[in-house]
């Protein structure tokens, strides 16, 4: 078997032609299978040896394989003479004497051949399963990919594959996204690409396809507790907490509507809104399975009708935008290191210090983190010798934090700042939240609009508390609750002994 297919290599290597396709054939097939080998074993996972693995291996085998019969030609040529003739002077008699099915060479032809069809629809295989891994979309273009990357990697859906949500299902998706990615690497290869990169509202996959897979509407009831807590920019950075109940329902129970009835089963909200920033609409409407149908429109705009490119019907990702590529903002980046004790609260001034510090104008990453820290302990140095003697250790954790949170949300190189991205949940600047449809100047013919009550969308059971809200504290001696506080406690201990 071998020694045939020596006789072969040795009978194809007619020139330079022949000779470097066999040696780029054989040797590109040998490190695909040692490299996949390693990848198999889990000894390499990174994201260039698998392009180099996937890509220019199989790139290269082809290319051998191209060249042999280019090297047979031009031989042909050069020496005048027949087919025939030539194989009879290269080959061993054996080798080529027909036979019933076929010479001995014909069938290592196509015993070649098949193995050659074999490996590149394997690695074609391969390659395309590779390029579905998040390693792959977050890694291989390293300095385009990074921010997403980055924000992908601590949010809900770290273990979503990129593909999911971006590529949708079928050969059609399939292919639509590879040219897309062809295109997109040449716009990374001639540095033609926007920074930051425009969110892609066009090409993003149905939401209510790609997130319903997970969550679906009907399973969103009653409440949602959620607890904020703020700290003061004092010297103690004093916490403020702030309590709501937000309604999530659907809609589909006796309980009433909530904030997800704008995905519940046959309710369509459409709107269309200026840009593809998607924070200033046009008009809004909402149609109803029972026929109710309103239309609102925005009278502080003096509209041209719609412009159709950017109508939509609203789905997850008109309020969930940020469902995954999370950007901070500084106030909250920083309140959640204090929450999470990576910031003492014990440094004077730390939330306003830090604040300060990672807001700062930097010109490059290095720049930045030099020069939060150089802030941080300047300040402790000038202002509170005594401190910055005895908690040198807090001081540098806390320039640790602060580095940390500037790493993952300004990225220079893609020219992405504080709020490149917001955010439309709530109703926070600068995107306006739920207020972008929720407000007064969008109305319909009788005047109404789409509320922006504030019981609407939470109950707010606390607000800037200086203490975290307690559903069961203990009541004041004379307040009426009391028995009922006595009787559910007794209730509790009874129930606890069993
Ligand atoms: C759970 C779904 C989900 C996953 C998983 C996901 N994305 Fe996204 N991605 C989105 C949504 C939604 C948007 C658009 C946000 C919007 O509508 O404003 C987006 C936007 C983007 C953008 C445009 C820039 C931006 O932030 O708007 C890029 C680039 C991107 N994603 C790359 C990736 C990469 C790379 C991965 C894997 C490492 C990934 N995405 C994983 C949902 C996802
Ligand atoms: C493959 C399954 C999957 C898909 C697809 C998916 N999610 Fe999730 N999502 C999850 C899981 C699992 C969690 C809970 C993670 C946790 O609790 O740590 C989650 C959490 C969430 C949360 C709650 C986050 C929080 O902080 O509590 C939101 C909001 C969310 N997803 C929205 C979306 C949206 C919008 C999409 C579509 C763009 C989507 N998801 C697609 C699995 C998925
Ligand atoms: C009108 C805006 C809006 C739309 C549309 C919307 N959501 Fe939500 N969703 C919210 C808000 C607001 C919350 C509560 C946010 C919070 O917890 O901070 C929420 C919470 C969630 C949660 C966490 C629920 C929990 O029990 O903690 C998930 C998961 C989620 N949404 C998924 C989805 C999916 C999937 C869709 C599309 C089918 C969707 N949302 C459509 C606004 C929306
Ligand atoms: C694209 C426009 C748009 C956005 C953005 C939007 N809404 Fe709405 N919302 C509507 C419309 C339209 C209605 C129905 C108003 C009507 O005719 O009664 C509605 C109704 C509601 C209702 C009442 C449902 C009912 O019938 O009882 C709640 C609650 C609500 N929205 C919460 C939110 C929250 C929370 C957000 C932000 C996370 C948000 N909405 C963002 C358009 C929007
Ligand atoms: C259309 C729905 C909607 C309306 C109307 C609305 N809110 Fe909210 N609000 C939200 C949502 C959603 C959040 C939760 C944001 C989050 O998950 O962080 C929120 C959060 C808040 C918070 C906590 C945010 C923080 O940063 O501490 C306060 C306080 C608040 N709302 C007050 C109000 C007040 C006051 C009004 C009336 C003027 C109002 N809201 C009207 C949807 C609404």
């Amino acid at each position: 078997m071998l020694q045939r297919y020596r006789n072969f290599i040795r009978g194809v290597s007619v020139n330079w032609f022949g000779r470097l396709g066999v040696v780029l054939t054989t040797s590109s097939f040998i490190s695909f299978l040692f490299l996949e080998l390693l990848r198999l074993m889990g000894v390499l996972t990174n994201a260039y040896i698998g392009l180099i693995t996937y890509l220019l291996f199989p790139a290269l085998f082809a290319a051998g394989l191209v060249l042999i019969p280019i090297g047979w030609w031009k031989y042909r040529r050069q020496r005048q003479q027949t087919t025939r003739e030539l194989l009879a002077q290269r080959f061993d008699e054996t080798e080529v004497r027909p036979a019933a099915w076929g010479s001995r060479l014909v069938v290592t032809i196509l015993g070649l051949s098949l193995v050659n069809i074999l490996f590149m629809i394997g690695a074609s295989m391969r390659m395309l399963e590779f390029m579905d891994q998040p390693v792959f979309c977050g890694t291989a273009c390293h300095t385009v990919m990074n921010p997403e990357w980055t924000t992908y990697q601590v949010s809900p859906h770290a273990r979503v594959r990129c593909v999911d949500c971006h590529v949708g299902e079928g050969v059609d998706a399939l292919i639509d996204s590879k040219l897309n990615g062809m295109r997109q690497m040449f716009l990374a290869a001639f540095n033609a690409y926007n920074r930051p990169i425009p969110t892609p509202v066009h090409q993003l996959r149905p939401a209510r396809e790609t997130c319903e897979k997970c969550h679906w509407p009907e399973k969103f009831y009653g409440h949602r507790f959620l607890v904020n807590v703020r700290y003061a920019l004092d010297e103690a950075s004093t916490p403020h907490y702030t309590t709501l109940l937000l309604k999530i329902d659907t809609g589909q129970t006796a309980a009433g509507a909530g904030i997800h009835w704008h995905v519940g089963a046959h309710n369509v909200v459409r709107y269309a809104s200026v840009n593809d920033q998607r924070e200033q609409m046009i008009w809004v409407e909402a149609r109803q399975p029972d026929g109710t149908f309103r239309r609102y429109e925005n009278r502080r705009l003096d509209a041209s009708p719609a412009d159709a490119a950017n109508v939509r019907v609203m789905d997850c990702v008109d309020c969930h935008n940020r469902a995954t590529h999370i950007y901070e903002r500084p106030e909250a980046a920083v309140d959640e290191r204090i929450r999470r004790g990576l910031i003492d609260r014990s440094l004077p001034f730390v939330k306003r210090e830090v604040l300060a510090a990672i807001t700062n104008d930097y010109p490059d990453p290095d720049a930045a983190m030099t020069g939060i820290a150089r802030h941080l302990e300047g300040f402790y140095q000038r202002n509170y010798p005594q401190t910055s003697f005895r908690q040198l250790d807090l001081i540098h954790q806390a320039v640790a934090a602060a580095q940390d949170i500037h790493r993952r949300n300004i990225h220079h190189h893609m020219r992405i700042d504080w709020n490149a991205y917001p955010g439309f949940i709530g109703h926070q600047r600068p995107s306006g939240g739920c207020f972008r449809c929720h407000n007064p100047d969008l109305q319909d013919a009788e005047g109404r609009f789409v509320s922006d009550d504030c019981v609407l969308c939470h109950s707010i059971v606390a607000f800037g508390d200086e203490q975290p809200f307690q559903y069961l504290a203990e009541p004041a001696e004379d307040d009426p609750r009391r028995p009922m506080h006595e009787y559910l406690r007794q209730e509790f201990l009874h129930f606890s002994r069993r």
